[in-house]
């Protein structure tokens, strides 16, 4: 059998030059948990060519949707960035990763910090009823450069609380904190800036980050999870994994390419 199911583009929606999302069929057999990811491409000269991404959809949708970014010579963005309905795409059976609830000790609050198309994951975790059965509040963290950047600012603010089911679920749970670095927003600099300074918490009216009471996903570019982790780590959290929860777990925003 095969180690990818063929699927169809259902929808593609351009956010800007660099970023864009789609959404396909997906196979009755595709198990997932939310936050992880899998392998999907395109067949290119006959040969499969394919690089990791997260599902942005929740498990529980009869469709998959992806987020990303668009690179002019890159291998497959440069060719997935033409995707139009119908076409077919090729989705790996195996989904994996980290930023997982299961991966993740008891809490109070639950952080999801993300840059660019590493808010991919994340958009799975706050629609699956569980992340709000196990958290008092969820924060979601957006960085972006650019303000058009912020992606799918409608889903979070409003079609999610408008859900029938969600909405009560996130009432008053979810938190949105997009921040925006080369130009001017309502809420400017990096995540780790606004951490380091405080500036997050004060405008949140949230207590600075304590392990007793805090988990974190972290999901962006290895410089930003690399600064992140040695931030974590300097805080006293301990680092999740497959096989020990811990107090923050991280994943790379893959498809550089
Ligand atoms: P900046 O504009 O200061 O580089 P990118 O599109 O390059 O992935 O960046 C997405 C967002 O992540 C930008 O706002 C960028 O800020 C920010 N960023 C880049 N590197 C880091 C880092 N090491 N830690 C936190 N945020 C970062």
């Amino acid at each position: 059998m095969s180690a990818f199911n063929e699927e169809r583009v259902l929808s593609v929606r351009h956010w800007t030059d660099r970023l864009f999302s789609f959404t396909t069929t997906r196979d009755q057999a595709f198990r997932f948990k939310n936050g992880q990811f899998t392998m999907i491409g395109l067949k290119v000269d006959g040969k499969p060519l394919l690089r990791a991404y997260s599902v942005a959809s929740p498990n529980y949708e009869e469709y998959l949707e992806f987020f990303s970014i668009k690179v002019p010579d890159g291998p497959l963005t440069s060719r997935l960035q033409h995707l139009q309905v119908g076409d077919t795409i090729l989705v790996g059976r195996k989904p994996t990763g980290t930023l997982l609830l299961d991966y993740l000790l008891p809490g109070k609050r639950l952080y999801l910090l993300a840059t660019g198309t590493g808010l991919a994951p994340f958009l799975s975790v706050i629609r699956d009823p569980e992340t709000y059965e196990r958290f008092e509040k969820v924060i979601l963290v957006h960085g972006c450069r650019l303000v058009a950047e912020l992606a799918y600012q409608d889903l979070i603010t409003k079609e999610l609380p408008e859900h029938e089911f969600l909405g009560e679920l996130a009432a008053g749970k979810l938190m949105y904190y997009p921040t925006v670095t080369r130009e001017p927003y309502h809420h400017q600099g990096r995540i780790t800036t606004l951490i380091d300074n405080g500036k997050l918490f004060q405008d949140l009216h949230l207590p600075p980050l304590d392990r007793e009471h805090d988990r974190v996903m972290i999901c962006g570019s290895p410089q930003m999870l690399k600064d992140l982790k040695q931030m974590m780590e300097d805080r006293g959290f301990h680092e999740g994994n497959t096989h020990t929860p811990g107090d923050y777990v991280i994943e790379r925003a893959f498809a550089d390419q």
